[in-house]
């Protein structure tokens, strides 16, 4: 599928979109839908240079972007980034947060400082953009947040509890923070992907693949049978539900964790 293909809409045109996790996979994607479709969007992630790629090519689309150096685990660098979006834009209408890292492992295994680290990426990280995002969609009165959890946030399977843990916990902050913000005109969803096709899947595909001894690619193509649509997903098809949920035709969906994930949860 390509990714950088003519925009066929101008749904958030005049907008600002802020996608964190935008170097690579679901939040790069989502990153040149948006520019694709109108907004300007800032891109933020800890690695700058992939990122610095990111902006360039949404703005290949004739839109304004940035791109800004950012770890979510961070508080001072996420509120940073913030500020200067606001200066420079003067608005937020979207925040994707999207940043994330997958470890997993046996229960008996889980070193304290490795749970510390993927709770400070996967779950405060989404924290801190929601609550500093939130003073300035109400001070609008309206926005759209869109939360990244994962299947993991929703069903479980063996040694994966600390992942799954974040992203269910990315599910919690999704529905408080669409009841604390919807007075204000401001909707929040979460995503939940399935396998999606990204470097993250193709390392995990690999770890656990190991184990189970089969080649990564061996444990991506039983992961795809495992679907109801027998493939797994590109990472534009997550954007395209992201940039749904950021749209006007989602305005009356708010709270809600949405599985985007080939039907591999009715299995
Ligand atoms: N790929 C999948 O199968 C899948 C499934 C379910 C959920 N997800 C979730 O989707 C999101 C995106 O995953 P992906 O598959 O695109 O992975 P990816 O590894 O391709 O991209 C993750 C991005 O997050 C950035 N990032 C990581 N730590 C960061 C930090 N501390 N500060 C700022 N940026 C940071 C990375 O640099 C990278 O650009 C994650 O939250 C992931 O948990 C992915």
């Amino acid at each position: 599928m390509s990714e950088l293909k003519e925009s066929e809409s101008d749904r958030f045109s005049g907008q600002v979109a802020v996608i964190t996790g935008s170097a690579m996979g679901i939040g790069r994607a989502a990153a040149i839908r948006f520019a694709s479709e109108g907004a300007s969007v800032a891109c933020l992630d800890i690695e700058e240079e992939q990122n610095e790629t990111t902006a360039a090519d949404a703005a290949a689309f004739g839109a304004q972007t940035t791109a800004i150096a950012c770890d979510v685990r961070s508080h001072a660098e996420q509120a940073e980034a913030f500020e200067a979006i606001v200066e420079e834009w003067g608005r937020v209408d979207v925040l994707v947060a999207c940043a994330g890292v997958y470890v997993g492992g046996p229960l008996p295994d889980i070193p304290p400082e490795r749970w510390e680290d993927l709770v400070a990426v996967n779950l405060t990280g989404v924290l801190v953009s929601n609550s500093l995002v939130a003073p300035i969609m109400i001070k609008q009165g309206h926005g759209a947040i869109v939360n990244i959890s994962s299947m993991a946030g929703k069903t479980s399977w063996p040694n994966s509890a600390e992942y799954s843990a974040t992203k269910s916990g990315v599910v919690g902050v999704t529905r408080s923070a669409a009841m604390e913000l919807g007075p204000h005109g401001i909707t929040v969803n979460a995503v939940c992907p399935g396998n999606t096709l990204t470097g993250m899947v193709r390392q995990v595909a690999e770890e656990i693949g190991e184990t189970l001894d089969m080649t990564g690619d061996q444990w991506l193509a039983m992961r795809a049978e495992d679907t109801a649509l027998k493939r797994l997903a590109e990472p534009e098809e997550i954007a395209g539900v992201i940039a749904f949920l950021a749209s006007e035709d989602a305005r009356y969906i708010t709270g809600q964790s949405i599985e985007v994930d080939g039907g591999i949860i009715l299995a």
